[in-house]
């Protein structure tokens, strides 16, 4: 089975994230009782912990159609004009990865969440003409993994604003148990917790792993995932017992190796390890900073002592504590 189909559909069914799930219960509630659309949403936080899927959750709970694109897709103002004239009242346009839209699409954007007016030029030269449209009212969800990516006219428009942020191993582990469940995989709860506690606080990762772990579980063993066969399996896809994975591991060796525990920019980083900026930046370092494996300071990162610790190598005398 995709991804969809063991992702929750209504806020009941999503684990985790309790001020959000209670904070767009209020706001859901109030807009649905006024019979309006809801106002624009901001979900920003690292990749896979949940944002898409919350985008479908506040159209399904608002009895509204979901039409989805992303920024680095809008290239030009007509491709948002497009998907703004093909929405029905109230619908949800989920904008993932909004950050990257350009400048031109941006300013498209503005009047349409702020007035659901629709302003755009068509044409060039003379025979340019600038139509208005009305549109009908929709909410726009956009996600990111910062909001300090956003603009600040962008940011400033969206009424309701939520940060995910990593789930905890109980969390994860009622995650895992729940697609276990829905994938027809036998996981006891000691198997559902080893998988829980190495996904990096990452529900798409949870979710990954256990599909791999089950697959393990079935040629090797029972069929059954324990904690045992869980640990085989992820010792197997090189998940340490931290749950951190390869890129991680190469991230902390080569601050610790080549920069002998940092600061070092991240630009340096980057090089070292033939990665994007963004990708450190993005999806890798925002879960060893929330471990206190490595800090961002003014002067640039810098490992803790835990790290040193976690590599089994004596941490030089001033390596910072988190
Ligand atoms: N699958 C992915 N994220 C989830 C969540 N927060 N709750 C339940 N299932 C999920």
């Amino acid at each position: 089975p995709l991804d969809h189909a063991i992702r929750p559909k209504r806020l009941a069914d999503y684990i985790g994230q309790p001020r959000v799930r209670e904070q767009l219960e209020i706001f859901i509630g109030a807009a649905r009782g006024r019979g309006e659309s809801l106002d624009h949403t901001l979900v920003f936080g690292p990749p896979g912990l949940g944002k898409t899927t919350l985008a479908h959750i506040i159209a399904t709970e608002m009895g509204v159609g979901l039409k989805s694109t992303s920024g680095p897709v809008l290239e030009r103002p007509g491709d948002l004009a497009a998907m703004l004239t093909n929405l029905q009242p109230g619908d949800v346009l989920f904008i993932d990865e909004i950050h990257r839209l350009s400048a031109v699409v941006e300013e498209v954007l503005y009047p349409a969440m702020e007035d659901f007016q629709l302003d755009i030029v068509i044409g060039e030269g003379p025979a340019a003409r600038s139509i208005k449209l009305d549109l009908p009212p929709f909410t726009l969800v956009g996600a990111t993994t910062r909001a300090g990516l956003l603009t600040s006219p962008l940011r400033d428009r969206f009424g309701i604003v939520q940060r995910l942020e990593f789930y905890g191993v109980d969390e994860l582990s009622e995650i895992v148990a729940r697609s276990a469940r829905l994938l027809d995989v036998t996981a006891d709860d000691a198997g559902a917790r080893e998988v829980a506690r190495r996904a990096r606080g990452t529900p798409r990762i949870a979710n990954r792993l256990l599909r791999r772990v089950r697959d393990f579980a079935e040629v090797r063993g029972t069929g059954q995932v324990d904690a045992a066969i869980a640990d085989r399996a992820l010792d197997m896809l090189h998940v340490d017992h931290h749950g951190l994975d390869h890129m991680d591991r190469r991230l902390l060796m080569a601050m610790i190796e080549k920069f002998d525990g940092g600061p070092v920019g991240v630009d340096s980083l980057a090089a070292a390890i033939g990665e994007e900026r963004d990708t450190i930046e993005d999806v890798i370092e925002p879960y060893l900073i929330q471990q206190g494996l490595m800090m961002r300071t003014a002067r640039g990162r810098v490992v803790t002592r835990q790290a040193w610790q976690h590599f089994g190598l004596a941490p030089d005398d001033q390596a910072p504590t988190s």
